[in-house]
């Protein structure tokens, strides 16, 4: 099989790992990649978010399937083009990638099939929405509706902080992705990522995973990307997980019945709160980096998944998940996630893989013409474990991190550390 896989951070960066290890894929190119991608695959440059250059490229190229790894050329609608050239394409189109797109939209859906989730509100003007927060109160959370690279989400403690997030989404801080705001109820809990696989019918659920979004210690700082994650994840109660299941069933189901043929990767993103889970968010893609420890998890062949799941016939593949635990922990630029410097080389990498279970997943990555690899973004690598237990798989990740060394490097050392403590850790 000829595969083409748009994106090029850690995600897909284990995306393409996967695919090459599978015995049926003759050649997988990656638009447009980074370093680690360019060591196994083929790295080529194309306007992702353009749906028609993208299918040009991939009739040209004798593509057999597409998998869309960012939101953005999901929102853009660029599935449709592809399928629409006749090509099985992992990733929604444009009407279910709304469910990514607009958090209003989201809102709306979860409210119209009965999910679990907390109480919003949505504005499209300042003055409405600053008279609703002195409604509400402080801890709220502010959400611009569109997509946002990560940064609309504003977690305000004082209603100060939660002025200032609604002025500058209508200030125009995110562009149009802030001209409507949510203001949402302030849910607190560990939270949990659940993805699943879906053809549009069959939900064929992943291991849970949990990310770690704050950029320092103790979950403290600014929201990044997610700066470290773990899989499984072991506070979950059987009961809970039934419960997330359920809720991403019935997502599917629901987007089924409003005639959204969505066939690739829905992401739960639930807290777990006293009164159960209740979804924060969904994505329409592989979680970053979720991916980077539920895909090293798959028993099973991932290109066999994804193009099932893009024909309509997942309900015939198997898989399963690894009875190992795995850690990742992002290695990230000196002031990220505010400005950075790019270009550092690193140093460390061979080294760390040589490491028993170890796997170093690059994000932002390039090569250098003599091979050098240089950082290229905010999270740079995504230093992976697989261990027999949560403690093994912990240790070989942060022994792996000691070995790697670049200008700036920086990461939180508590990946994993509160869920060792167990479920109290959350306690406030
Ligand atoms: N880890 C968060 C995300 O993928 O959106």
């Amino acid at each position: 099989m000829r595969i083409l896989v748009l994106g090029g951070g850690g995600r897909e960066h284990a995306i393409v790992a996967s695919l090459v290890a599978s015995p049926r894929v003759a050649h997988v190119y990656a638009a447009p990649g980074n370093g680690g991608t360019a060591a196994i695959a083929e790295n080529v440059s194309l306007p992702v978010e353009d749906g028609a250059a993208v299918a040009a490229f991939a009739l040209e190229h004798a593509i057999e399937l597409v998998v869309i790894g960012p939101e953005a050329p999901l929102v853009a609608g660029v599935a449709d083009d592809v399928r629409a050239a006749g090509i099985p394409t992992f990733g929604p189109g444009a009407d279910g990638a709304r469910i990514e797109g607009s958090k209003e939209f989201a809102k709306e859906f979860m409210r119209r099939h009965g999910l679990p989730t907390g109480t919003a509100q949505a504005f499209s003007a300042l003055e409405p929405a600053l008279a609703y927060l002195e409604e509400v109160g402080a801890p709220i959370v502010v959400k611009a509706d569109g997509l946002a690279a990560g940064k609309g989400v504003t977690v305000a403690m004082d209603l100060g902080v939660a002025r200032d997030a609604v002025r500058e989404c209508f200030e125009g801080r995110f562009g149009e992705a802030g001209s409507t705001v949510l203001i949402e109820e302030y849910l607190t809990g560990p939270e949990c990522s659940l993805l699943v696989f879906t053809d549009g019918h069959t939900v064929v659920p992943m291991a849970p995973a949990q990310d770690h979004k704050r950029a320092y210690e103790d979950d403290q700082g600014p929201n990044t990307g997610g700066m470290g994650v773990y899989s499984p994840v072991p506070i979950v109660t059987d009961t809970e997980h039934e419960a997330m299941v359920a809720a991403m069933r019935a997502a599917v189901e629901g987007l089924a019945e409003e005639g959204i043929d969505y066939r690739g990767v829905l992401y739960g993103g639930f807290i777990l709160t006293a009164e159960g889970p209740k979804l924060l968010e969904f994505n329409a893609r592989f979680g970053d980096p979720e991916t980077q420890v539920v895909l090293p998890r798959l028993e099973g062949d991932l290109a066999e998944v994804l193009l099932a799941a893009a024909e309509g016939r997942l309900a015939d593949v198997e898989l399963g998940w690894r009875d190992e635990w795995a850690v990742s922990v992002v290695l990230a630029s000196g002031g990220y996630p505010g400005d950075y410097d790019v270009d550092m080389p690193i140093t460390g990498i061979e080294a760390a893989e040589a490491l028993p279970g170890v796997t170093v997943f690059h994000a932002g990555t390039r090569l250098a013409e003599d091979g050098t690899v240089l950082t290229a973004g905010g999270r740079v690598l995504n230093v992976t474990a697989l261990g027999h237990d949560f403690s093994s798989a912990r240790d070989r990740a942060y022994e792996a991190v000691a070995l790697i060394d670049f200008d700036g490097v920086f990461y939180r050392s508590d990946i994993g550390a509160k869920a060792q403590r167990g479920r109290d850790a959350w306690q406030v």
